[in-house]
């Protein structure tokens, strides 16, 4: 057996399509170290890098899968310099006018999580709109994490609960105030780059997830690579707290 890029052992193994995640969580790390490998600005890193969240997002698709969350910008990112968080916001404002999901063969459902009020205004309305737009499209559930922070979710959703009047909670009446509410818990989450850290994000859904931490830069991340960590994935062994049957 021999090592791959991903630093997990390779098998033989095909991926069995009949045991994929149901929800994959991706954090696409690595835009401006790619960028800075070419010499490129880590604008261009992040141009590749949402070229490159389409191209996998059509992968997961193509797979199946019904969910995927992407996480796009993290709470923290605003401490970037200025000229990097525009290019990010100018990134999303272009990504939520269409024409970036215009080619799709399929109808996402769009899903922003995160704080929304803390865009320009024309943002906030193009989030509004294609969420509302999409709302009853089967297809995948695409969940863009933008100004996202999992520590932020749980207080959000605390406080949205008892604004309803809630008094007590279980781990259900937390799940139905998250912006991923209704959906499946991540079965797996990715992150690209070899950083391994989850950096603030899904802290309540990835409980039980299973991760794999891809030596990949995301923009060089290929539908070859997701399936060598499908392929990784089916060969954990979920026990859930309980042993082997
Ligand atoms: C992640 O890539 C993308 C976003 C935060 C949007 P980075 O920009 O963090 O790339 P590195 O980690 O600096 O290489
Ligand atoms: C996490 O990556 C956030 C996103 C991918 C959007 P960062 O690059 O911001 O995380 P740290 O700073 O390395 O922890
Ligand atoms: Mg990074």
């Amino acid at each position: 057996m021999k090592k791959n890029k991903l630093n997990e052992t390779e098998t033989k193994q095909e991926l069995d399509l009949t045991r994929l995640p149901k929800h994959i969580g991706i954090i696409i790390d690595g835009n401006g170290r790619w960028a800075k490998q070419r010499g490129l600005t880590r604008s261009m890193g992040h141009k590749a890098g949402f070229e490159n969240v389409k191209k996998i997002f059509k992968a997961v698709y193509a797979l199946g899968i019904k969910h995927l969350t992407i996480y796009c910008f993290s709470t923290e990112n605003w401490n970037r310099p200025k000229e990097e968080v525009d290019y990010l916001m100018d990134t999303f404002r272009k990504m939520l006018k269409s024409n970036y999901f215009a080619d799709l063969n399929f109808k996402p459902k769009l899903n922003v999580c995160g704080d929304p009020t803390r865009f320009a205004p024309d943002i906030q309305e193009l989030i509004a709109l294609r969420m509302e737009e999409t709302k009853n499209n089967t297809d995948i559930t695409l969940n863009l994490c933008m100004n996202y922070g999992g520590r932020s979710e749980i207080v959000y959703a605390v406080n949205a609960a008892i604004k309803d009047g809630v008094k007590e909670f279980d781990i259900n009446t937390l799940n139905n105030y998250l912006y991923t509410k209704g959906q499946p818990d991540p079965d797996l989450i990715i992150r690209t780059s070899g950083e391994i850290r989850l950096s603030n994000f899904l802290l309540w859904q990835c409980a039980y997830a299973e991760f794999s931490f891809p030596k990949i830069y995301w923009p060089a991340f290929t539908e070859e690579d997701l399936k060598n960590c499908l392929i990784n994935y089916q060969n954990r062994d979920r026990r859930f707290g309980s042993i082997k049957s």
